[in-house]
């Protein structure tokens, strides 16, 4: 049986409202893919520009993050009810650059992911061990203890998980194919521990179209969170066609 895999965009702090129109006119061609589920999380104000894809129905809009409360006094954030009210489904949280430049912990990870699956999004939650604690053999141990801070606080319903060593991220440098499908097995089995069922695992760092294949055939991986090919139409889209074309 195929099971459907997520190809996820996330544009960080790029893009204008010239690459929306160039996005949509290349998904527009693209037209609908049977097994994937297609993703794209750009900046905030961006999020309204999209509106056009939603008419296109295959294409889902994702926010990059989500706030800890769900409204009041927090200057700047963007509560999941926003989110939801811009037409988003899914909301990345935990991403390691939020973690490392705005200090998230653990704990406010969680409490977005919460605040996100309450208000009726899916938390792409993102996880993943720097260089220093892969080097130190400590990689297993700080993943199980991120995803069990936020099981901790889910409701037990679909969630994703994006394991994103840092050091793969925007370095060309991409986990080995037995370190992806490893450490997904070690997230996947917290999760069951958790006794979560229907959980998502994908995969991301470096990922581009020449070695997207191989990662989105490996057994564990439900699908890739892009960074820097998502802001490329064509190697969005290259990758989004690979995910299709699997056996
Ligand atoms: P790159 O694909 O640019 O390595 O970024 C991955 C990422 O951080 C997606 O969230």
């Amino acid at each position: 049986m195929t099971v459907a895999k997520y190809v996820i965009g996330n544009w960080k702090m790029n893009g204008d409202y010239a690459l929306v129109m160039q996005m949509i006119a290349a998904l527009r061609s693209m037209g609908p893919l049977d097994n994937v589920t297609t993703v794209i999380c750009p900046p905030f104000t961006l999020l309204h520009s999209f509106a056009e894809l939603l008419g296109m129905g295959h294409i889902h809009l994702g926010a990059q993050d989500c706030g800890t409360e769900i409204s009041g006094a927090r200057t700047g954030d963007i509560s999941a009810a926003m989110l939801i009210e811009q037409n988003c489904r899914y909301a990345i949280v935990g991403h390691s650059e939020r973690r490392r430049y705005q200090m998230e912990s653990n704990e406010v990870v969680a409490a977005k992911a919460a605040n996100a699956q309450a208000a009726g999004l899916m938390p792409v939650i993102c996880v993943g061990e720097n260089l220093a604690e892969r080097e130190e053999e400590q990689a297993e141990i700080i993943v199980e203890e991120q995803v069990t801070a936020v099981l901790k606080k889910l409701k037990n319903a679909a969630v994703i998980f994006a394991y994103e060593p840092v050091w793969a991220i925007g370095t060309g440098q991409v986990a080995s194919h037995s370190d992806i499908a490893g450490m997904h097995d070690v997230i996947r089995a917290r999760a069951a521990k958790h006794d979560f069922k229907d959980v998502a695992v994908l995969y991301g760092g470096s990922v581009k179209p020449e070695n997207a294949g191989g990662i989105l055939a490996l057994g564990g991986v439900d699908g890739v969170l892009l960074g820097g090919a998502s802001i490329d139409p064509d190697a969005f889209i290259a990758i989004a066609k690979t995910a299709h074309h699997l056996p």
